[in-house]
Formats: C-alpha cells, sequence, structure tokens
C-alpha cells in the first residue's frame, strides 16, 4: 500500500511524506512533548507552533473557551521565539525521520522575511509554513491573508530569503479564499495548507462581559469541518499546488473527507488536545479503509468527489 505524498513538486528538494497525516501548528508542541508518548516518526510530518523572530508571552488569560463542538482560542503567539527553536529544537528534530515544518508569523512583511531567512539551511527544518492570519500592524490590524496582495506580498518575501519548501496557511476569514490562494500560488507558495481558525466570541453572562482577555478568539474543532472542508474544495480546483486540509478533522472518515475534496494531506489539530493519539488513529483508519476497499495508492483517493 502507498501512502506517500509529495507536497512540494515544483520544489528542487521536494517535500516528500511517507504519509499524509500531519500534526497542525499550535496543537502539537514541538513534537518533542509527545516522543515519549507515541512513536512520531510514524507520522506523515510535525508542523510546529507559530514562532516569530522574538519571544513572545502571549496573550492575557482566559485564553481558552469550549463552544458547542468546537473551541475558541486566543494563545496570542505565545512562543520561544527563532533563535530558541534554531539553538535548541531544531538539534533535536535534526535525528528525526519525520519532517518537521516551522510554523512563522510576524506583524510586518519584514518579520516574516527575517524569521524564514533565520530558519534556511538550518539542519532538521524540512519546511516552513508561513501563516498569514496575522494582523497587519503597519495597515491598521487587517489580516495579512484577508487580501489577495497583502497575502502575496508576504509569501514573495518569504520565498526570497527561503531555499526551504514553502507552506502557506490560508485563513478563512476573507471574503475569498479562492482568490488568496490562487494570489500566494502565483507568488510562489510551494504548497497551501488550510484553514486556520474563524474569529469569533463568547460572552460570559454572568459577568457581563467577553469571555476570553482579548475578547475575540479563533474557533477551531469539529464545528468548522464543513466550512474548512467546502473551503478545500473550493481552492483545490482553483490552484495547481498541493492542498493540505485542515479544520476539525478528528476521524479518519474527517480526513478521507478532506482528501476527497481535493487534499493531498491533513493536518489535526483541536482533536490533539483532547487526544494526542488522535494523528496516529487516523492514520490507522486510512490503511484501514484503503485496504477495505483495495486501494493502493493513497493519490487514488485525492479529490475523488470533484464534480
Ligand atoms: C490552541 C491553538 C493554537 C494554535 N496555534 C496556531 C499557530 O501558532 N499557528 C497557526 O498557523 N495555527 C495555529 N492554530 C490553528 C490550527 O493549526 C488549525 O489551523 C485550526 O485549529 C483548525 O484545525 P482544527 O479544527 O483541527 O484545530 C492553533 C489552534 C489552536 C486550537
Amino acid at each position: 500500500m502507498k501512502l506517500s505524498v509529495e507536497l512540494a513538486p515544483k520544489h528542487h528538494r521536494g517535500l516528500l511524506l511517507s504519509n499524509p497525516v500531519m500534526t497542525a501548528s499550535g496543537t502539537f508542541g514541538y513534537g518533542t512533548e509527545y516522543q515519549h508518548l507515541f512513536d512520531i516518526q510514524e507520522l506523515g510530518a510535525i508542523v510546529c507552533k507559530g514562532t516569530t523572530l522574538e519571544p513572545r508571552e502571549g496573550n492575557p488569560q482566559p485564553r481558552l473557551a469550549e463552544t458547542a463542538c468546537g473551541l475558541l482560542n486566543s494563545i496570542g503567539l505565545q512562543n520561544i521565539g527563532v533563535r530558541a527553536v534554531i539553538e535548541e529544537k531544531a538539534p533535536v528534530w535534526a535525528g528525526w525521520r519525520v519532517p518537521v515544518m516551522v510554523n512563522i508569523a510576524g506583524e510586518t512583511v519584514d518579520d516574516y522575511a527575517e524569521v524564514a531567512g533565520a530558519l534556511d539551511g538550518v539542519a532538521g527544518i524540512s519546511g516552513i509554513e508561513v501563516n498569514i492570519g496575522c494582523p497587519n500592524v503597519k495597515a491598521g490590524g487587517a489580516e495579512f491573508g484577508a487580501h489577495p496582495d497583502s497575502a502575496a506580498r508576504v509569501v514573495a518575501a518569504v520565498k526570497a530569503k527561503t531555499s526551504l519548501p514553502v507552506l502557506v496557511k490560508l485563513t478563512p476569514n476573507t471574503t475569498d479564499i479562492a482568490e488568496v490562494a490562487v494570489a500566494v500560488a502565483e507568488a510562489g507558495a510551494d504548497a497551501i495548507s488550510m484553514i486556520n481558525t474563524l474569529k469569533g466570541m463568547a460572552i460570559d453572562v454572568a459577568q457581563r462581559r467577553p469571555f476570553l482577555g482579548n475578547i475575540t478568539g479563533g474557533l477551531s474543532g469539529p464545528a468548522i469541518k464543513p466550512v474548512a472542508l467546502y473551503m478545500v474544495y473550493e481552492v483545490a480546483g482553483a490552484v495547481e499546488v498541493p492542498v493540505i486540509g485542515c479544520g476539525g478533522i478528528t476521524t479518519a472518515s474527517d480526513a478521507l473527507e478532506f482528501i476527497m475534496a481535493g487534499a493531498s494531506a491533513i493536518q489535526v489539530g483541536t482533536a490533539n488536545l483532547t487526544d494526542p493519539k488522535a494523528p496516529f488513529d487516523v492514520l490507522e483508519g486510512i490503511k484501514q479503509f484503503m485496504e477495505k476497499e483495495g486501494i493502493e495508492d493513497i493519490q487514488e483517493l485525492i479529490d475523488t468527489a470533484r464534480r
């Protein structure tokens, strides 16, 4: 049975995964936290927590709110900063078989470019995932990924600073996600991952105040799956580069839906927070499905739902 997928077919080095199951940024730490629990080398790839130029303490508490079938988070990109990633994490990753991608974030286009440049050539890092769902501080806080032009500017700046394959993580908080996808693909994205969280909020009725310290947060989990699936279907039909599906994937059946909607790989996110074994179960379930259906190669399933 062939499960491998190539996520950067146009890149000189490529980005070959042994299987299509990845972990989503911010929900699986740096991978190191789980290495004593599972054989993490079995995964297709690990995407680490969003990384910025300087370490960040993140937003005020509370930062998590449970909602019906979903989770609101406003972590505010708490992270150890790019230098600590290079010095402390990458040397561990360099000894792993599973490829690790560093998710990067910034407040300006230059921030993104500088983080990407710092990661270039570092052993243990197989690719960069650019989170364009961050507020553009110089443009009044609109997300870079909300508009094709600003999204493409970030991607072009990152591509100019790195020889690594670049995945671009789209935000659903935009009018026409396919338009943004086309723009980032033209700017050089090797693959597109999607979706990031949907903007939302919760109110503490007893206090009559917003529940989250940051007032708003990002919605994830099973609640967003149908939205994410539709967006993946739209984007996979609009671009040539591989699409990586993410949003509410909890079971193998969820993952197969995304693959049939056009995703070449998938990411498990919020499900890890209740069960860190979820990505392993998803992989096992995909294998079982293929065996039962007599499917030799995962490629036979990709995009099969398109009409
Ligand atoms: C607690 C938490 C932290 C997250 N941190 C990041 C991050 O640093 N960078 C990023 O691109 N996405 C981040 N995400 C978004 C996830 O990677 C994923 O795109 C989103 O949650 C949708 O997938 P899911 O429903 O499977 O969680 C975070 C999500 C959660 C729940």
